[in-house]
């Protein structure tokens, strides 16, 4: 199985490139921001929690996202693989993914860092927050994601780097030229 950790920043291009990679290699995908946006629209009491906690751009709880990534893993156990997007964005969720995946005698594979400056992260959120109006891409909230993500979520690199499993990638340039850099990463851990 192929089970790999989708990481970088706010607007790094973690979503764009999944759906490139679930259509090449098969994998469900597994994003807490969408699962959390839905409980969002669907205003259950999660949502209405989790919205106050999002449209400041700070972190949900580590358990209530546990919970959401195993409810998941239970719901796909026949999957060929899973690609987690925007997951583990502390150590404590990197550690309850691992114990999660061992209860399927499972291991993450590889996680793959998207690298963006941040002034190229702050145009492209900027941009999609003018097109589709997502609450959390406005500059005030998109400033401090950016920094939560420096001070609370990039630790998770030191934690699989450790495990020598951490790749870094270019997120520069065409949505197209970056696939590809990430299928060469993906090609080396491929059995
Ligand atoms: P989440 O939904 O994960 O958002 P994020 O990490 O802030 O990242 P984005 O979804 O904004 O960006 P992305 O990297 O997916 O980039 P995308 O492909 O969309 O989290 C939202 C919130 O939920 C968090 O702040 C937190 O509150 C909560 N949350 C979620 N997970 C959590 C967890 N595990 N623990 C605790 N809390 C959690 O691209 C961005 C834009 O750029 C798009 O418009 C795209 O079209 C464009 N673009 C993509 N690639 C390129 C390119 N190469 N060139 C130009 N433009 C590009
Ligand atoms: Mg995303």
């Amino acid at each position: 199985m192929l089970n790999i950790v989708l990481f970088g920043p706010p607007g790094s291009g973690k979503g764009t490139q999944s759906e490139k990679i679930i259509e090449k290699y098969g994998l469900v995908h597994i994003s807490t921001g969408d699962l959390l946006r839905e409980e969002v629209a669907a205003k259950t009491d999660l949502g209405m929690q989790a919205k106050e906690i999002m449209d400041k751009g700070e972190l949900v709880s580590d358990s209530i996202v546990i919970g959401m990534i195993r409810n998941k893993l239970e719901e796909h156990r026949d999957a060929s693989g899973f690609i987690f997007d925007g997951f583990p964005r502390t150590v404590e969720q990197a550690r309850e993914l691992r114990k999660a995946l061992t209860d399927y005698d499972q291991s993450v594979s590889l996680m793959i860092s998207l690298e963006v400056p941040r002034e190229e992260l702050v145009k492209r959120l900027l941009k999609r927050g003018e097109e589709t109006g997502r609450s959390d891409d406005n500059l005030e909230t998109i400033g401090n994601r950016i920094d939560v993500y420096n001070r609370q979520t990039i630790p998770v690199t030191y934690y699989y780097d450790k495990m020598h499993k951490h790749a870094s990638v270019d997120g520069t340039g065409s949505i197209d030229a970056i696939f590809d850099r990430i299928t060469e990463v993906i090609s080396k851990v491929q059995i």
